[in-house]
């Protein structure tokens, strides 16, 4: 592989360099699957047909695919997360619950309020001036009772048993809102104990949880301090682990602050830190303290800029590791729209990816015609010749060097600089170039 370095970007290659059969058995594909749905064995077609495997990983855990469903309002319902398994998704996280004590009283209540209008919308990047889409509403997380999301995650889990898909439970507990408030231990205790419970009447021996820090806290009083974000980082995930019944790996969803792109490396490095987080998921939504919808001011959006920031801080904190320091599994996300920008995602270190605004689009975005949204997005997702995961990947691998397979990809950017992995891939990059710019 070819070493580059200083401000040299090569210019963003207009398609996937892969061999002529390839491409005329995806274009067949991709045709053909629009029609039939998706094959039955998703991954083992792939190996077959493209030599490709796809597995990926979560949370330090094999998954058969790297493809998830983010938590959010697309899985508030058994029948929802029944139809991701059923669609061929690795993996699901839940709608994230608002923690609560023994007497059932909230901290964060302010985030368990219902928001049942959302509207999906275009929007251009500002800086790249791409074109993508957003989701705009008053979002806030679960409202019903802790019960009824215990009775989910059960019903959940036994879906996904045998499907080797993951399940995953999201949860927002006590965030002290300055640096000499205690932490509500009790929130954490009931809490797990809850959800440990459900894993535990399944079967399971250990859990997955993700800690969700989402972007509206962005536009909090509680986020408005530095030192006490880098305190919750460190603090929560050890408390998660001491309150559950059986071994937890904590995933922190990271979230985009209203501080500059030197905080978010920050927030990187201290879930990085000591006994902190056991995996990353990146990043959450930005948020727009001026961004007006339903009467609210101040709402999280998504689309090019948000993919823009992840990837430029992501490639970031890829530059700065050295060799010994520690990395911890990362899920990506935030406007994984397509196979190339997932893609993007791995090549700074990103084992598995999660989308929400994708499985929301409009019925045009998709060329498959029938099957659940969730199957239209992951035929686009994968099969598109243009923009999708399997041309990419092949790409990628070939100008790489490595086998066509997503973990070998990922695991690149753990030994090499993200502009030495441009400059062989001929710039797959069609964003991250903003901190070669801007720093
Ligand atoms: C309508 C909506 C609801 C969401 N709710 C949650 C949530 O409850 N918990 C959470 O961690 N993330 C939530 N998210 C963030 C998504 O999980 C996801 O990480 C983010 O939107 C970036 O991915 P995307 O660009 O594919 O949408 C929500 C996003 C949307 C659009």
């Amino acid at each position: 592989m070819s070493a580059s370095h200083g401000p040299y970007l090569p210019p963003r290659p207009s398609s996937p360099d892969i061999s002529a059969p390839h491409r005329s058995r995806l274009n067949a594909d991709v045709e053909r699957f629009a029609r039939t749905g998706l094959p039955i064995d998703l991954e083992g077609y792939l190996q077959d047909a493209y030599d490709l495997d796809v597995s990926g990983s979560y949370g330090g855990r094999p998954i058969r695919n790297p493809w998830g469903l983010a938590s959010g309002q697309l899985s508030m319902r058994t029948r929802q997360v029944g139809e991701a398994i059923d669609s061929g998704l690795g993996f699901v996280v839940l709608k994230t619950v608002i923690a609560q004590d023994r007497q059932g009283e909230q901290s964060m209540r302010a985030w368990a309020i219902k928001a049942s209008r959302m509207t999906v919308e275009p929007i251009v990047g500002r800086r790249t001036r791409e074109r993508g889409w957003t989701v705009s509403w008053r979002g806030r997380g679960w409202w019903q009772s802790l019960e009824s999301y215990v009775r989910l995650l059960e019903e959940s889990l036994a879906m996904a048993s045998d499907r080797r898909v993951s399940v995953i439970p999201s949860v927002k507990f006590h965030l002290p809102a300055a640096e000499d408030e205690d932490w509500r231990t009790d929130e954490y205790a009931a809490t797990m104990a809850a959800i440990g419970g459900a894993f535990v009447r399944s079967g399971a021996a250990s859990l997955l949880i993700e800690k969700d820090f989402s972007p509206t806290l962005a536009g909090s009083d509680r986020a408005s301090s530095r030192a006490t974000v880098l305190r919750w980082l460190a603090g929560a995930p050890r408390l998660i682990r001491q309150h559950s019944p059986i071994p937890a790996r904590v995933g922190l969803k990271l979230f985009n602050a209203l501080f500059d792109d030197d905080f978010q490396l920050e927030l990187l490095r201290a879930a990085h830190r000591g006994d902190g987080a056991d995996y990353v998921i990146y990043g959450n939504r930005l948020f727009d303290p001026d961004r007006v919808y339903d009467g609210q001011k101040g709402i999280a959006h998504g689309g090019p800029d948000l993919s823009d920031r992840n990837l430029d801080v992501l490639s970031a904190f890829q530059a700065e590791r050295g060799p010994g320091d520690p990395r911890l599994d990362i899920s990506g996300t935030g406007n994984i729209d397509s196979g190339r920008m997932a893609v993007e995602y791995a090549l700074r270190g990103c084992s598995s990816f999660q989308m929400h605004t994708l499985f929301q689009l409009p019925s045009e975005a998709f060329s498959m015609k029938q099957g659940s949204k969730f199957a239209r997005a992951l035929h686009r997702l994968l099969f598109d010749p243009a923009d999708g995961f399997i041309a990419w990947m092949l790409h990628a691998a070939r100008r790489l060097g490595t086998k066509h397979r997503l973990l070998d990809v990922a695991r690149l950017a753990n030994s090499h600089r993200p502009e030495e992995l441009r400059a062989a891939l001929g710039g797959v990059a069609r964003t991250g170039e903003r901190g070669a710019s801007a720093r």
